[in-house]
């Protein structure tokens, strides 16, 4: 095919700020933002949702069945549930027509840990910690581990050992040391975390004090969770 293809003209707009076209044999979504076009692949890369319908904001577009959000001139997930781009394609206008190209996409950039940027909902209470009947018994990493399923990150639904945020855990002189990190270096959520993780920590008897310590480095990634974690999520 030659590189540029008219798939439209503006007229195809009406008055709204998308039309759905098919391009290179794909769906595509072209969005129309004040004088700028922005043409990406309809098919959510979380699982597959056409993007049709979904909410713009910020140039980016929102998928409406779980809320992934990608960003339209590079395709990069900014927000879970999805971990990988979605394609986007080069556009240009001719008179009235609109062109697509083949775009060497943006989306073959590294994928970025996806940010916080998406509606964080209020973080679960703990639920009560069973103690440690036996205080002489010494408290070891499983029950730690255990303790601290029971955070659950707010914007994923999954606790945060199985989403792989705990780098370290170790129990000193009746004092948990624990090293982890976010999702994202600016999760909103953090603070409500890190308390949440002492807080259930510090219910095992035996455990003086917990002291949470986070770590940027390394950051998260998706590869992180464990296989539970992504069947959750629907990621394969
Ligand atoms: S199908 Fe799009 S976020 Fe799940």
């Amino acid at each position: 095919m030659s590189s540029f293809e008219q798939v439209a003209t503006l007229a195809d707009f009406g008055t709204g700020d998308r039309i759905a076209v098919v391009f290179d044999d794909r769906a595509v979504v072209v969005f129309r933002i004040g004088t700028d076009l922005y043409a990406v692949e309809d098919v959510c890369s979380h699982d597959g949702q056409p993007l049709t319908d979904g909410p713009l904001s910020n140039g980016s577009v929102e998928c409406p069945r779980h809320g992934a959000r990608f960003d339209l001139k590079t395709g990069h997930p900014l927000c879970m549930p999805a971990v990988e781009p979605i394609n986007v394609y080069r556009v240009k206008l001719e008179g009235d027509n609109v062109l697509l190209g083949v775009s060497m996409s943006d989306s073959m950039l590294p994928l970025p840990v996806a940010t916080d940027s998406c509606p964080v909902p209020p973080l679960p209470e703990v639920a009560a910690t069973p103690a440690v009947t036996d205080p002489a018994k010494p408290v070891d990493e499983g029950q730690l581990l255990d303790a601290l399923r029971q955070v659950i990150d707010p914007e994923l639904m999954i606790n945060i050992v199985d989403l792989g945020l705990v780098y370290a855990v170790a129990l000193e002189d009746a004092t948990v040391k624990v090293e982890m990190t976010l999702t994202s270096p600016a999760c909103p959520a953090g603070p409500q975390i890190v308390g949440q993780s002492k807080q259930a920590l510090e219910r095992i008897a035996g455990v003086k004090a917990a002291e949470i310590k986070l770590v940027l480095s390394p950051p998260w990634t998706p590869e992180r969770m464990t296989d539970e974690a992504r069947d959750q999520l629907g990621i394969f």
